[in-house]
């Protein structure tokens, strides 16, 4: 086979929530595996993506947490990267947007399509929020659907129809930050002519037979109505600044540099490896193969606005294939981050293994058509399928041939009929999986594995080698050859799918050189015949539907040790003008140093009652030793305490149930977690944004509590007598709390 240079792209992710299953059966799997895969057969593979760190969801999202959008961003972009990670995708760079590298890639392109005449200024009416005094690009505003009449479709994009809008569009647009209604005031944007690229877009997809059916006449439909300019610069002030004078107070529309990301990660990671331009040959070289795994919201970024940027900077190559899947939803709902429709990946790879979950987003992948995640079916397809399938057919073989032999036993004496049935069937195996995975059909890919695999149980059974152990040992070892056989193929050619699980057959069957590089081969050659054999550890579990854990939905919560505390005696501290000196009752006596002077008096604090972190490493402030921290809510200007209710005493403690941590934490450590005030909802809490709640059922709606965020989810504070903890003052919902 030709060796190819395939460039991997993928979609990239907003950086404003953690990555969640439908990311991942969507365009992270897919693309992961036929990155394996390629790279096993011997291609060139570049995977490339990160975070999309720009544009208005980020920028919303940190103006409702009262924070930077850039805080929003790395926070997010930190916990993805690991979970990316830690389920095995296989990127060369998982970068960001926000990077000197992107800015420039993305300004040199602004600024040669306007060079070449392909941006034009406008002036042109935009939706302006009388109350919130600005301009509401793209997601600020929401409305109904011109084509489709969808409520929900935003300034940007209707996610029910996939059409892309302007947004004056919009019937009964609505403010996103205020819900008032907005009106349409003048500014000037930049547009891009992409009616000037209709015939070039036309006679690019003219050959691209190999597309998936729905992409390529969701495309050529679009080509067919005309293509309308479009503006690509935006009111905003986070994002990539626009490199033309008098447009300072304005950015570069998301979609417009997020797809460029593809082109600046390829350059990032030339960058730092050995070969600065090694990018090039990924770009411009006509052999070159690129795939762009997205979800089929994404298809007209990549099959008309990323062809036609293409087209107009440079001649480089364009997407060869945009195999779109549809989506996979959550017991009948789309999966969505801000309707609470969702199960995060960091979630899941605390409660199983990757190649569990990495199993089930293949085998129910939304290929053709939408899928449907749920318990039941992941826990069935799991337990039946992976574990006592295929799983079981490999432990059977291995541990059986481990047990008797101790080695890999040669297979002289296996019966012809054995062989050729044995040999017939890897071959056609390997010629139905390469041609499914090779053409992107990832499902057919993986049936054909596990049709491998229900063969091996079938022949492993048949031959009877447990009989055939004591009548003739060498049949015997001959039979068990052919099995480790399919074994070993079954975890070459489930390897893209299940890494972790076939690098660890493989290890056991004795290669030393990882699968990826000479699996595939190997599959022509004789097996190590002799090569001792470990005993071999099964290689799944079973998994069971998780019960409701509230354990899970907080986990750092479980670090603090909160408690009950009583204000006993109040001093100035003799070196700072705003601190105090507190001696605090939490069933035993601790000192405390405290800014509080500037909102409360002595005489108002002796006697509180308070909440107190007492697991803090203990810090000296100013020379006064502090053995904890009370804890305070903080809007704007005012400052409210954490008031535990009545009948708590001090020393209770404060850990909604859970079991309090006995280790110090760093000062630095309990920064990075968020703690915020929040008004009780239906099943929710309110702390600026509305998110699911793990234990807020019993408590009145309209409610204020103290609640722990994490991983979009929150958990309310709750003493051990079951009350929750509340504010000595009046304070907003969403304010933070240290
Ligand atoms: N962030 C977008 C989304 O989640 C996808 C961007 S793909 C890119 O829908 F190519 F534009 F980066
Ligand atoms: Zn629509």
């Amino acid at each position: 086979m030709q060796k190819r240079k395939i460039l991997v792209c993928v979609a990239w992710p907003y950086a404003n929530g953690s990555l969640h299953l439908g990311h991942m059966a969507g365009s992270i799997m897919p693309a992961d595996i036929f990155a394996r895969y390629n790279r096993m057969v011997g291609n060139d593979v570049l995977m490339i993506s990160g975070s999309d760190m720009h544009g208005a969801p980020i920028a919303v999202r940190a103006d409702r947490e009262n924070t930077t959008p850039e805080e929003v961003a790395f926070r997010f972009h930190r916990i993805n990267t690991k979970a990316l990670e830690d389920i095995g995708a296989s990127f060369d760079l998982f970068t960001s947007t926000h990077t000197d590298n992107h800015t420039q890639t993305v300004q040199d392109i602004f600024l040669k399509l306007l060079g070449n005449g392909y941006l034009e200024k406008r002036k042109s009416l935009q939706f302006y929020c009388p109350s919130c005094q600005r301009f509401l690009p793209d997601r600020y505003v929401e409305g109904a659907c011109p084509h489709c009449g969808y409520e929900k479709a935003r300034g940007d994009q209707c996610d029910q129809c996939g059409k892309a809008l302007n947004a004056e569009e919009l019937g009964e647009a609505r403010c996103q930050l205020c819900s008032a209604a907005p009106s349409l005031r003048e500014t000037e944007h930049f547009f891009l002519a992409l009616s000037k690229f209709t015939g070039r877009l036309k006679e690019y997809i003219s050959d691209k037979d190999h597309w998936r059916g729905r992409v390529r006449s969701f495309t050529s439909n679009l080509l067919e109505e005309g293509l309308e300019d479009r503006a690509i610069t935006r009111d905003l002030t986070w994002g990539v600044p626009v490199p033309v004078e008098g447009f300072e107070s304005k950015r570069i529309y998301v979609w417009f540099e997020a797809v460029i990301g593809y082109l600046s990660a390829s350059k990032e990671w030339a960058s730092a490896g050995k070969d600065r331009s090694s990018w090039e040959t990924y770009w411009k070289d006509t052999e070159t193969r690129s795939y762009y795994f997205i979800g089929k919201d994404n298809i007209i970024f990549h099959t008309i606005i990323w062809p036609a940027i293409l087209i107009g900077y440079d001649d480089t190559v364009l997407p060869y294939d945009v195999p779109a899947n549809e989506f996979m939803n959550l017991e009948g709902e789309k999966f969505s981050k801000s309707s609470g429709v969702s199960i995060d990946l960091p979630d899941m790879l605390r409660r199983f293994q990757p190649d569990a979950i990495r199993y089930y987003l293949s085998v129910n992948m939304p290929e053709g058509r939408d899928t449907d995640f749920s318990w039941e079916d992941f826990v069935a397809k799991v337990n039946n399928e992976l574990v006592a399938a295929y799983g079981n057919f490999i432990h059977r073989v291995l541990s059986f041939t481990q047990k008797n032999f101790g080695c890999i036993p040669p297979a002289d004496s296996a019966r012809q009929e054995w062989i050729s049935e044995v040999e017939s069937q890897l071959k056609n195996a390997a010629e139905d999986y390469s041609r499914a995975v090779g053409g992107c059909n990832f499902k057919l890919g993986l049936k054909t594995v596990m049709e491998l695999a229900r063969f091996g149980n079938q022949f492993f059974d048949s031959v009877e080698p447990w009989a055939l152990l004591r009548k003739d040992r060498e049949m015997c070892g001959s039979a068990l050859n052919l099995s480790m056989k399919i074994a070993r193929e079954l975890a070459v050619l489930a390897y893209p799918y299940l890494p972790f699980s076939s690098e660890e057959i493989w290890r056991q069957i004795g290669y030393a050189d990882p699968i990826e590089e000479i699996g595939w081969a190997a599959l022509g050659e004789d097996l190590l015949t002799g090569k001792k054999l470990e005993k071999p550890v099964p290689l799944f579990k079973k998994i069971e539907i998780p019960e409701e854990e509230p354990e899970e939905d907080c986990p750092s919560f479980a670090r603090l040790n909160l408690k009950v505390g009583r204000i006993e005696e109040v001093s100035d501290h003799p070196d700072a003008d705003k601190l105090y000196k507190l001696t605090v009752d939490i069933g035993r006596k601790i000192g405390l140093v405290a800014g509080l002077k500037e909102h409360y008096t002595r005489e108002e604090l002796r006697g509180k009652r308070i909440v107190v972190l007492t697991n803090l490493e203990p810090a000296t402030i100013r020379g006064v030793k502090s053995e904890g921290m009370l804890l305070a809510a903080e809007a704007k200007k005012s400052l409210a305490l954490l008031a535990p209710p009545d009948e708590a005493p001090p020393g209770m403690a404060v850990n909604s149930g859970r079991k309090p941590s006995e280790k110090l934490l760093p000062f630095s450590e309990f920064q990075k977690l968020e703690i915020r005030t929040g008004t009780v909802g239906d099943g929710e809490v309110d702390i600026g944004r509305r998110m699911p709640c793990s234990n807020c059922k019993s408590i009145p709606r309209g409610g204020k509590v103290a609640c722990f965020v994490e991983n979009e989810r929150a958990l309310v504070l709750i003493c051990d007598n079951g009350s929750q903890i509340g504010f000595d003052r009046d304070i907003s919902a969403g304010a933070k709390i240290r």
